[in-house]
């Protein structure tokens, strides 16, 4: 029997995730957010959850690693989304992707220092504005590089704000509302059409049952 693979990351996507799962009969077989393990038996013998870095979920998807993956908006904006297809929006995990900077900073003049983990995203972003940038790529705490003096503007998520705020900063312009979907390997797709299908139709149902309920 072929193998199904589903790869989550921890936190609120996992949280949000499981009890999708388990609409479609599939539970982990230990508690994974107690466990230092990275792969995950379930209740339906041939289906397994892998437990990754969030930004790694569409990379094994991609690759064929995992047949099936959550994953933001944002990190999938990031990647590319090559070798994948984007089947539901779970609308979990909501926030929004922004560019922010010094509260009460004026817009600087010319060309500016970005500082943001989503390059890619960012560069798009103001090469459609018109804007000259430099990009500075970091992997956290990016809220620091414009009090630092290391960049003047960043572009990352804002869930409440409180970050921001806690760092003088301002959110300035909303780039994309992020939210986390279900997203497949294209050739599982055709592959593994029978073991998929059902699957996703459940958790599509689902979804679409809380947004109406
Ligand atoms: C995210 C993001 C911001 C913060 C925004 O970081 O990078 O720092 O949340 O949330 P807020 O608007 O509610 O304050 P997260 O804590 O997910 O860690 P990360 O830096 O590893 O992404």
């Amino acid at each position: 029997m072929s193998q199904l693979t589903i790869a989550l990351t921890k936190g609120r996507i996992l949280q949000e995730t499981l009890p999708l799962l388990e609409a479609a009969g599939i539970k982990p077989l230990e508690d994974i957010s107690k466990s230092r393990k990275l792969a995950f038996d379930t209740s339906i013998d041939n289906v397994r959850l892998l437990i990754l870095r969030g930004s790694d979920v569409p990379t094994y998807v991609q690759f064929g690693a995992a047949d099936l993956g959550v994953s933001g908006k944002d990190t999938l904006m990031e990647h590319g989304g090559d070798g994948l297809y984007s089947l539901v929006d779970l609308g979990i995990a909501r926030c929004k992707l922004m560019t922010a900077a010094i509260k009460g900073m004026p817009v600087k003049q010319g060309r500016i220092k970005v500082a943001t983990k989503y390059v890619n995203v960012a560069r798009r972003f103001y090469a459609e504005k018109g804007r000259q940038a430099d990009f500075i790529k970091l992997y956290g705490a990016m809220e620091l590089a414009p009090i630092v003096g290391l960049a003047d503007e960043i572009v990352d998520i804002v869930d409440t704000g409180n970050t921001l705020k806690a760092n003088g900063l301002e959110a300035r312009t909303e780039i994309a509302s992020i939210s986390s979907c279900l997203i497949a390997n294209k050739a599982s797709m055709k592959m593994k059409h029978a073991l998929m299908q059902p699957l996703v139709d459940v958790i599509a149902e689902h979804v679409k049952a809380d947004t109406q309920g």
